[in-house]
């Protein structure tokens, strides 16, 4: 997938609207171990799919447990794991868990134990950050067990290889002691993983210095309960997982729905408590207040500042409350994921933020307390850090910046945030954008997260950016353009398709292509839908698809009688301007840049000889297998280009700020270069950049 390296946001002026959660990264982790211990088929329901379940997905195939996605037309996909129950098929394996510390730790002491006892040699590794989040304590944790464990770069930290042989017995006569408060997940993992080596006796885990994190420890024992395993704890000290008297003891419950993810929650919540502030709310569908995820709690913290929360069965309901919003002083022990949008929050209160008790911050993704730290002042805020805490005092002058995401999907989540400026409480709001840098991190856990943001949230038409790129008939603008806004993260207009539908509509009603009110009046209510996603490049008219039909030479022909109707070019004037929408939209036609959008940023017109052109279009038409003459190709262009230049309603000319692009002689790649780099040098975040890196 191409890479976009920055998504520049516009000033957000409010929000309301639905959005439905992607799964919890967290239990859909544990799922899909526990499901591949167990014997038998679990069909999981709403697991997360994003760049750490898709590792974990990997390590078990290549563990041989069976992996199927089943995709149900129009519904969710559901994923179907078959266990290994609790024998190892593969004695051999090397897996690559990316930056997924919820597959990196629990896989650790499972192949560690199913090693000893039955035989193996496994390595786990990950990308460069992966091999500087400790998992020293759980190695501590293990070889007393007896597992053989080499940490195969620096000490502490992944890569790591697990060896063993078969027959091995592990001592589990004794205590199993870890540390707690450097990360929960040590902990987890040996949940997770000794009911394998539950033979004849119960095995007891102590827990030493204070377990930092709960809520995730409470996430894995009711999962494990799920999976047939009442683990007992006594306080937060000391868990006996029962003996299993040699039997597998994870059983499969055969189905398991996986809840919203609580911690992306957090994003919406505080999206209400600042945005929501015209009466609608914004509606999380996917975890409610009964949620089993600790990051739920978070909640409280954004009504302390100021959100309106209702809740249901699996819903969240959030309005600005106070406003501006208050600040807090919360010890954020128990939240410390969605922590990370509070301190977003403070950028919008009357007063400062003190968020404590998140010394884990500086072992996640990225050294978080850093991060959030450098980022919240380039926007101007005030902050101060240490050890385990950030304080953050709102910007007393807002300024735009270029914004570091750290590799960290957190980071760019909470950052988005800022976008929503125009609505500090002062006398003189800001009205700023925000670049957000390397904004596809997000897939590790919300692959669709700028999406979902921007269906919710409003901005003026003015302060959506817009390219136009207009030229004549095959000169490859619509090529450019969608390469263009592929690269920006933007929205696409392709006008053209818009008059070749309107053609369409009105051969199809019987209605001739010169009868202008006719046409106009079909113009007015064209039910016309763009596939987006998976459905990207296909078109329905009134529900049927016309993508192929579209796309004809007929239909071009037809689109250009059409479109030379004044009343037919007013009737399709608000369907194309209704295309601005944030973060900016690249339109391409005749007239974007000198009718439809006369202030657009940047303004392109495509030139390239008629002779090319044909050529071009001739070699698209024989690629695609269809029966073309060059000549008549030619005379075709030529008869369109005449037709469209000399109409009276929006002639084909270049807008006079339009700059022109003659590409008759460079690839499509150089043209997408020359309009980004125009683009560059017109956008606010030129400078910011270039001194950034
Ligand atoms: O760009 P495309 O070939 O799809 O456009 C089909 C026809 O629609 C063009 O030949 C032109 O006459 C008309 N058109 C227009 N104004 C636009 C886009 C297309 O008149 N903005």
């Amino acid at each position: 997938m191409l890479r976009i390296p920055a998504l520049d946001l516009p000033p957000l002026q409010g929000a309301d609207g639905t959005v439905h959660l992607p799964g919890s990264k967290s239990i859909s982790n544990r799922v899909l171990l526990l499901a591949g211990l167990a014997a038998g088929e679990t069909v999981v329901h709403g697991l997360l799919d994003s760049d750490d379940t898709q590792v974990m997905l990997a390590a078990l195939a290549a563990l041989g447990c069976g992996v199927r996605r089943v995709e149900q037309a129009g519904r969710e996909t559901l994923t179907h794991i078959t266990g290994l129950g609790g024998r190892l098929r593969v004695s051999q394996a090397s897996l690559f868990l990316g930056n997924a510390g919820t597959a990196m730790r629990p896989l650790a002491a499972t192949l560690a134990v199913l090693a000893s006892t039955q035989g193996g040699r496994f390595e786990l590794s990950g990308v460069p950050r992966m091999h500087e989040r400790p998992i020293g304590d759980l190695v501590d944790a293990l070889r007393p067990l007896g597992c053989q464990i080499e940490e195969l770069g620096t000490p502490g930290y992944p890569p790591l290889r697990l060896t063993g042989r078969p027959g091995g017995q592990l001592n589990t006569g004794e205590p199993i002691r870890v540390r707690g408060d450097v990360s929960s997940q040590f902990l987890t993992a040996l949940l997770l993983a000794l009911p394998l080596a539950t033979g004849e006796r119960d095995i007891v885990i102590e827990v030493q210095g204070e377990l930092i994190s709960k809520p995730y420890i409470e996430i894995t024992l009711n999962l494990l309960a799920r999976f047939g395993i009442e683990v007992r704890r006594e306080g937060w000290q000391r868990f006996t997982l029962p003996c299993s008297h040699g039997a597998s003891p994870y059983r499969s419950p055969g189905r398991v729905d996986v809840e919203g993810d609580a911690s992306s929650a957090s994003y919406f919540v505080a999206l209400g408590a600042i945005a929501a502030h015209g009466g609608a709310p914004v509606r999380i569908e996917g975890v409610g207040l009964d949620s089993i995820q600790g990051d739920i709690r978070f909640v409280d913290a954004a009504k302390a500042m100021g959100a309106q929360v209702r809740s249901g069965p699996n819903w969240l309901e959030v309005r600005r409350g106070r406003w501006p919003l208050a600040g807090i002083t919360l010890d954020c022990n128990h939240i410390p994921d969605a922590a990370m949008t509070l301190a977003v929050m403070a950028l919008y209160a009357d007063s400062p933020t003190r968020l404590t008790g998140i010394a884990s911050w500086r072992v996640k993704e990225t050294d978080r307390i850093a991060a959030m730290a450098a980022e919240l002042q380039k926007l101007g805020a005030h902050v101060e850090a240490g050890d385990d805490f950030i304080e953050v005092s709102p910007p007393t002058t807002w300024r735009t910046a270029a914004l570091h995401t750290y590799d960290d999907h957190r980071m760019a989540m909470c950052l988005s945030l800022a976008a929503f400026n125009p609505l500090v409480a002062t006398a003189a709001p800001p009205s700023l954008p925000i670049r957000i840098l390397d904004p596809q991190c997000v897939a590790k856990t919300f692959p669709d997260y700028f999406e979902s943001l921007l269906d919710l949230a409003q901005a003026r038409p003015e302060d959506v950016p817009v390219i136009t790129i207009d030229g004549p008939t095959a000169s490859g603008k619509g090529t450019l353009a969608a390469e263009v806004a592929a690269a920006l993260g933007w929205h696409l207009l392709d006008s053209g398709a818009l008059y070749r539908a309107a053609g369409l509509a009105a051969v199809a009603d019987g209605v001739l292509p010169d009868d202008e009110g006719g046409v106009a009046a079909i113009a007015q209510t064209l039910d016309l839908r763009f596939g987006q996603g998976l459905e990207a490049g296909r078109t329905w008219l009134r529900g049927r698809e016309i993508t192929h039909d579209l796309r004809q030479e007929s239909t071009g022909l037809l689109a250009s009688r059409v479109s030379a109707l004044p009343a037919v070019r007013a009737a399709l004037r608000g369907l194309q301007q209704a295309f601005r929408r944030a973060p900016g939209l690249v339109a391409d036609g005749r007239d974007m840049g000198t009718a439809l959008f006369p202030q657009a940023a940047l303004k392109v017109f495509l030139t390239a000889s008629a002779a090319e052109r044909a050529e071009r279009r001739h070699k698209q038409l024989i690629s695609k297998g269809i029966a073309a003459n060059i000549d008549s190709l030619r005379a075709d262009l030529e008869a369109r280009d005449a037709r469209d230049k000399g109409r009276s309603a929006s002639p084909l000319r270049p807008a006079e700020d339009a700059l022109l692009l003659d590409n008759s002689h460079l690839s499509i790649e150089a043209s997408v270069q020359q309009v980004l780099g125009w683009w560059q040098q017109r956008s606010p975040f030129a400078l910011a950049t270039a001194g950034d890196k």
